[in-house]
C-alpha cells in the first residue's frame, strides 16, 4: 500500500528534506582535492544535528555514517573514510537523509572536484536532467511507470547506462516505503499516483555498462566495468497538478 500523507505530515517531511538540501549545499563547496570523505561526513553529521534533525542513514541496517560519498566508478553507498582523499578530476556523489519529528527526507547530488573530463561532465548533466525528466512526469493521475520510463528514455537517448539493482522509493515515516521506483519501465503501467504520496526519486547512471558489483565492505556499489557513475535524488510530494520538491535547495 502506498501511504497518502496529510498536509501537516508533508510539512514535517519538508523540514527534514530542507535540512538535507541545506547540508548538501554546504558540502558542495567543501568537495575539493585534498579533502577526505570522513571530513565531509563529520561536517554533515554536525550540521544535521545543529539544524535540529537526526541523520537517517547512521545505523540504518548497520550503515556506519551520516553521508554516503561515492567517487567515480562508485555508484552509491560509499562509506566515508579518513583514508579516502578526494583528487582533482573526481566526480563525487553525496547522498544524505535526515529525520525530524519522525519524518524522513532524502536527497543526493553529484559534484565535480576541480576540473573534470568532458565525458564526466556529460554524465553529471544527463543524470541531473534525467531526474528532472522524471519529476516532470509526477502528478496525480500519472502512472509510476511514466516516471520510471522518463529516466530510462532520457538516459538511453544520451547514451548512458541505467543502474537497475537500486531504485528510488516511497518515503515518509520510514526511509524506505512502498513503492519501489525503478529507473526503467513502461509508460502507462504501474500504480496510479495520488496527491499526498511522497517519493524519493533517484536515477543512478553510468558512462558505460550499468552492471553493479558490491565491494567487500558490504556497502560500496561500483560499476562492474569501472565506468564513471552519477546519482541525483529528490524527495517530492505528488500534487494534483505536478510535484512539490520537498528537498529543493
Ligand atoms: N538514498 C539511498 C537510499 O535511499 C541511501 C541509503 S544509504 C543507507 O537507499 F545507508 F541508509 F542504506
Ligand atoms: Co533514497
Amino acid at each position: 500500500m502506498i501511504e497518502i500523507k496529510t498536509p501537516a505530515e508533508i510539512e514535517s517531511m519538508r523540514r527534514a528534506s530542507r535540512v538535507v538540501a541545506e547540508v548538501l549545499q554546504q558540502l558542495k563547496s567543501r568537495v575539493k582535492p585534498g579533502v577526505t570523505t570522513a571530513e565531509l561526513d563529520k561536517f554533515a553529521e554536525q550540521r544535521v544535528r545543529e539544524l535540529g534533525a537526526v541523520p537517517a542513514f547512521l545505523g540504518y541496517r548497520g550503515y556506519p555514517a551520516t553521508l554516503c560519498v561515492s567517487i567515480n566508478e562508485e555508484i552509491v553507498h560509499g562509506i566515508p573514510s579518513p583514508k579516502r582523499v578526494i583528487r582533482e578530476g573526481d566526480i563525487v556523489s553525496l547522498d544524505m537523509g535526515a529525520v525530524i519529528d519522525g519524518f524522513y527526507g532524502d536527497a543526493a547530488v553529484t559534484v565535480a572536484a576541480g576540473e573534470i573530463s568532458a565525458p564526466a561532465k556529460k554524465l553529471m548533466d544527463v543524470t541531473r536532467s534525467s531526474l528532472e525528466a522524471a519529476l516532470s512526469q509526477v502528478r496525480a493521475g500519472a502512472r509510476l511507470g511514466d516516471v520510471s520510463h522518463a529516466v530510462e528514455e532520457y538516459a538511453g537517448v544520451h547514451g548512458m547506462g541505467v543502474v537497475r539493482e537500486f531504485t528510488g522509493h516511497g518515503i515518509g515515516r520510514k526511509l524506505h516505503e512502498e513503492p519501489s521506483i525503478p529507473n526503467f519501465g513502461r509508460a502507462g503501467t504501474g500504480p496510479t499516483l495520488k496527491a499526498g504520496m511522497t517519493l524519493a526519486i533517484e536515477p543512478m547512471l553510468c558512462l558505460g555498462k550499468a552492471d553493479v558489483i558490491v565491494k567487500n565492505d558490504g556497502w560500496t556499489a561500483v560499476s562492474a566495468d569501472g565506468s564513471l557513475a552519477a546519482h541525483f535524488e529528490h524527495t517530492v510530494a505528488v500534487t494534483e497538478d505536478g510535484c512539490d520538491i520537498l528537498s529543493a535547495p
